[in-house]
């Protein structure tokens, strides 16, 4: 029977490296293996077992006869198997690309290289069908599959603009909502949470959940092909304030302290202000990333808003942020069902809009996948 395939991550520091493991893992489960620290039994068991690799990728600086000597034994059993290996260089020398090529490299990319970069290098070292194991898809879930990586990779590239003080790019934005608009229009919610269940990074998987929900809403209250657009964009961008949340914080196992828990409501305020510095972005968007978690008898934050002072716009994303919280799997959470998702939130009378509820709940005529 054939292994499940990963990508296997070489290294020589695992914290920095985070980044390129969560923009990995929109395409495959990733081990992550320390060039100076290989006793995790999981690795050591898929390299005696080296057909359950599918890419290397290897952000090891090679220099240094011991590093380069580990990095060549760890290598050369793959470059038997014809195993592909990317390498992550640093291109102000040259000196590491010829040594990444001495090495083995199929190919060699600039390290700080995008998600979108480093995403597509690897997609096309995969063979066709390997992204998303689990799936055998026809023709129109494999295209699916590569939009929900693409619209990953616009969420991780996001974040990592956000958190680095870079531009956020609205045509990459803008792509994704159109991907994401074709995609569901066409196979529908179902086929796009399936795959999008199966992100690893949490924080990239509820962006691109909330406003797969939010795509499906507009669309199926007849909003126009423009209105849906920029909803769905606002909706991948609502929680981009996230990005200045630290990790740990984001994907603590357990409740949030009073001090984390004032820190993670910050991202609705951060993420307003980021955006308006930068200029460009629609009030759309402005609204719904710093209002989403209002609720209407004024119980929400940051601003307190009620009733009427909360727009359409910033209704529909609240009802979907949290029906998406609260169906996705967490670290602190298993995943509830959507009967058990919405039992809780049509309990949220006053806070939340009980007719928008009643027609989101429309859209779920077939069992909706649970995330694993
Ligand atoms: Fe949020
Ligand atoms: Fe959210």
């Amino acid at each position: 029977m054939a292994q499940a395939q990963s990508i296997l991550l070489v290294t020589s520091d695992p914290e920095a490296v985070q980044p390129v493991r969560r923009s990995l893992a929109l395409l495959q489960p990733v081990q992550t293996l320390c060039l100076t620290d290989p006793r995790d039994d999981a690795i050591r068991h898929m390299l005696a077992h080296g057909d359950g690799v599918s890419v290397i990728v290897s952000d090891v600086v090679p220099r240094g006869v011991d590093i380069v000597r580990g990095l060549r034994g760890l290598l050369d059993p793959f470059r038997l198997l014809k195993t592909p290996i990317l390498c992550l260089v640093t291109r102000t020398s040259p000196r590491d690309e010829v040594q990444a090529w001495a090495l083995g490299a199929s190919a060699v990319l600039a390290t700080g290289s995008t998600s979108g970069a480093l995403v597509a290098a690897v997609r096309g070292m995969l063979q066709p069908g390997e992204t998303h194991p689990g799936l055998q898809p026809p023709e129109l879930e494999r295209q699916l599959a590569v939009a929900v990586t693409d619209v990953g990779v616009a969420v991780a590239d996001m974040l990592s603009s956000a958190k680095q003080g870079g531009r956020i790019s609205t045509p990459a934005i803008a792509e994704a909502s159109g991907s994401m608009l074709q995609g569901i229009g066409t196979v529908g919610i179902s086929a796009w949470m399936r795959l999008v269940s199966e992100v690893d990074d949490q924080t990239y998987r509820h962006c691109m959940m909330v406003a797969g929900f939010v795509a499906a809403f507009a669309m199926s209250l007849g909003f126009s092909h423009g209105d849906c657009d920029r909803l769905t964009r606002a909706a991948l961008m609502h929680d981009i304030g996230k990005a200045f949340i630290p990790l740990d914080i984001l994907n603590k196992p357990g409740p949030l302290d009073a001090t984390q828990a004032a820190l993670m409501r910050s991202h609705a305020c951060l993420g307003d202000d980021l955006l308006r510095a930068q200029g460009g972005h629609g009030e759309m968007t402005l609204d719904v990333v710093r209002h989403h978690h209002e609720h209407l008898d004024g119980s929400g934050y940051p601003d307190g808003l009620s009733g009427r002072g909360i727009s359409d716009p910033v209704r529909i994303a609240t009802i979907c942020d949290i029906f998406a919280a609260l169906i996705e799997r967490r670290a602190y959470k298993s995943p509830m069902t959507d009967a058990e998702a919405f039992q809780i939130m049509r309990g949220m009378t006053g806070k939340l809009d009980m007719q928008l509820l009643t027609m989101f709940g429309r859209l779920f005529a077939r069992p909706m996948p649970r995330s694993a």
